[in-house]
């Protein structure tokens, strides 16, 4: 039988993209949905790790498959690191990114461009059929440009600027994206530890 993965995500676009980075490996991966598993998850966390593992684990009380979850967010230096954990929660969960990116832009209003360093961080954690923890971070390094820009990706792709490529995330292709993101780094890593312990 193949051997199954269940990540907890309802996000069917974070579904297509770990079903693509781990298409090498011979497993199944499983929504949470598709694993039979609907619980909601109170993310009380202080880090990206904690957040991710208390996930995988919450979901994990309910199969012996591996389960993966990640947890992301946006630092900017400036803004010592808001938003964030609380990303997704920045002027409430219900606020557009509309209005949430041009209050970041607000807040950096004529602050020099050496000054606008940003990251996107992802963290993925593991817990392994012996219920052990493994968890990996993954980043991409940018800045906060002066307007928003591009209309491809989501959440505040439209004013995080990689200097590589000159443009927002949310200008780049989704192939483009994925091969340089957070979320595929912490992916492309927790495929290599499982990998190594044989998975
Ligand atoms: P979560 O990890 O799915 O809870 O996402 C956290 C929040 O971080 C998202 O709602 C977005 O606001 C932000 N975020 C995470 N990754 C990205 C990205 O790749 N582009 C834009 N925003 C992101």
């Amino acid at each position: 039988m193949k051997k199954r993965i269940v990540f907890a995500t309802g996000n069917a676009n974070k579904m297509r993209e770990i079903r693509e980075i781990m298409q090498d490996m011979e497993v199944e991966i499983l929504s949470m949905k598709e694993a039979g598993i609907e619980i909601d998850i109170v993310e009380d966390g202080k880090t990206f790790e904690e957040n991710a593992a208390i996930k995988a684990k919450a979901i994990a009380q309910y199969t012996d498959d591996i389960v993966l979850a990640d947890d992301s967010g946006l630092e900017i230096d400036y803004l010592n690191k808001e938003p964030g954990i609380y990303s997704a929660r920045y002027m409430g969960e219900d606020t557009s990114y509309e209005v949430k990116c041009a209050e970041l832009l607000r807040r950096l209003d004529g602050v020099e461009k050496a000054k606008r360093t940003a990251r996107f961080v992802c963290a993925v954690a593991a817990v392994l059929p012996n219920k052990e923890v493994l968890t990996v971070r993954g980043t991409i390094e940018g800045y906060i440009g002066e307007k928003a820009a591009g209309e491809n990706g989501f959440g505040y792709d439209p004013i995080f600027y990689v200097e590589e490529y000159g443009c927002s995330t949310a200008q780049l292709s989704r192939e483009k994206k994925n091969e340089i993101s957070h979320r595929g780094n912490a992916l492309r890593a927790i495929k290599e530890e499982l990998k190594r312990i044989g998975f």
